[in-house]
């Protein structure tokens, strides 16, 4: 499929094919610091929610391609979101100046509501709950290129699968591919969309199953009573002890942040990936931005 000048809203998207073409481009892009390609586009990041890794990964991945980068990382206080513009409008507005906008937003729709006031390609940086795109874009791409393929893994999902826009993006994009999935969360923090596999709250009984381990803090401010998340912290964490019973090829992965779930303790084994998943966002981006640009 043909993403140029494409909004990229979801994961329901993507098909396989797409996919794999991303993977190899993204590995060509790992070797480019200061290529050319974006030269004279710009792309402007508006940022409603907090974010670390999101934000200077798509202008990261947009400088490293020579082009330039609008941003804007608090857009509620300092756009005229303060002054009740609507997200059409914005829409319509930045599109005038921007070439591509990337935008993140507390609220499950919201970069769709932009988008339609958009005349360039608005690609989702994250919307509530509901999903985040080039997330999951990293994620596989990380798994593909430690195993070389994603048909046949098994992949453990661990958290808050229900709040998680993250692993329930992983969910949807991986089931375009011939896997397995194993579900580890309390029962209140279940995925609310239909994910097929096991499902156990005790992720030491099921780790040596594993492949992948694909786990998310507690999303505490996406809590209708965020007291509520506390009870469910400390639950999940993956101490040495349990990391020592999995398979010596598995990788764990995390979009972070990060809270208790991972202990800097682990961090030096060669099956953390979380650090290093970073980078590879950098290279997937710059593959997606060159092809929807
Ligand atoms: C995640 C997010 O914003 O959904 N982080 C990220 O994009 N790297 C996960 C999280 O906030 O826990």
């Amino acid at each position: 499929m043909n993403l140029q000048g494409q909004h990229i809203l979801k994961v329901e998207q993507f098909d396989k094919d797409t996919l794999l073409s991303l993977f190899e481009l993204a590995k060509e892009m790992e070797g480019v610091k200061d290529g050319d390609q974006m030269k004279g586009k710009l792309m402007a990041t508006l940022f409603y929610e907090a974010s670390t890794r999101t934000r200077f990964s798509f202008e990261a991945a947009m400088l490293r391609l020579g082009g330039n980068v609008l941003s804007n990382a608090d857009m509620n206080e300092t756009s005229s979101a303060k002054k009740m513009e609507t997200l059409y409008d914005t829409g319509k507005v930045v599109s005038q100046m921007a070439d591509v906008i990337v935008m993140r937003h507390p609220e499950a729709g919201k970069v769709e509501e932009l988008s339609k006031g958009s005349d360039v390609p608005v690609i989702n940086g994250g919307d509530g709950s509901n999903d985040h795109p080039t997330q999951a874009l990293l994620d596989l791409y990380t798994m593909w290129k430690h195993f070389g393929k994603i048909d046949a893994l098994t992949i453990g999902f661990v958290g808050d699968l229900k709040n998680s826009r993250v692993l329930r993006a992983n969910a949807k994009m991986l089931s375009l591919f011939d896997v397995k999935f194993v579900k580890v969360s309390p029962e209140e923090l279940k995925f609310s969309i239909d994910v097929p596999g096991d499902e156990t709250d005790d992720l030491s009984s099921v780790i040596a199953d594993l492949d992948v381990l694909s786990i998310n803090r507690i999303q505490k401010e996406r809590f209708e009573n965020p007291e509520d998340a506390e009870k469910h912290r400390g639950k999940f964490v993956l101490s040495k002890e349990i990391l020592a019973k999995s398979k010596d090829e598995m990788i764990v992965l995390c979009p972070l942040p990060r809270m208790e779930e991972l202990p800097v303790e682990i961090d030096g084994d060669a099956k953390c990936k979380y650090f290093e998943q970073i980078g590879n966002g950098v290279a997937m981006r710059m593959a997606l931005l060159s092809k929807v640009l």
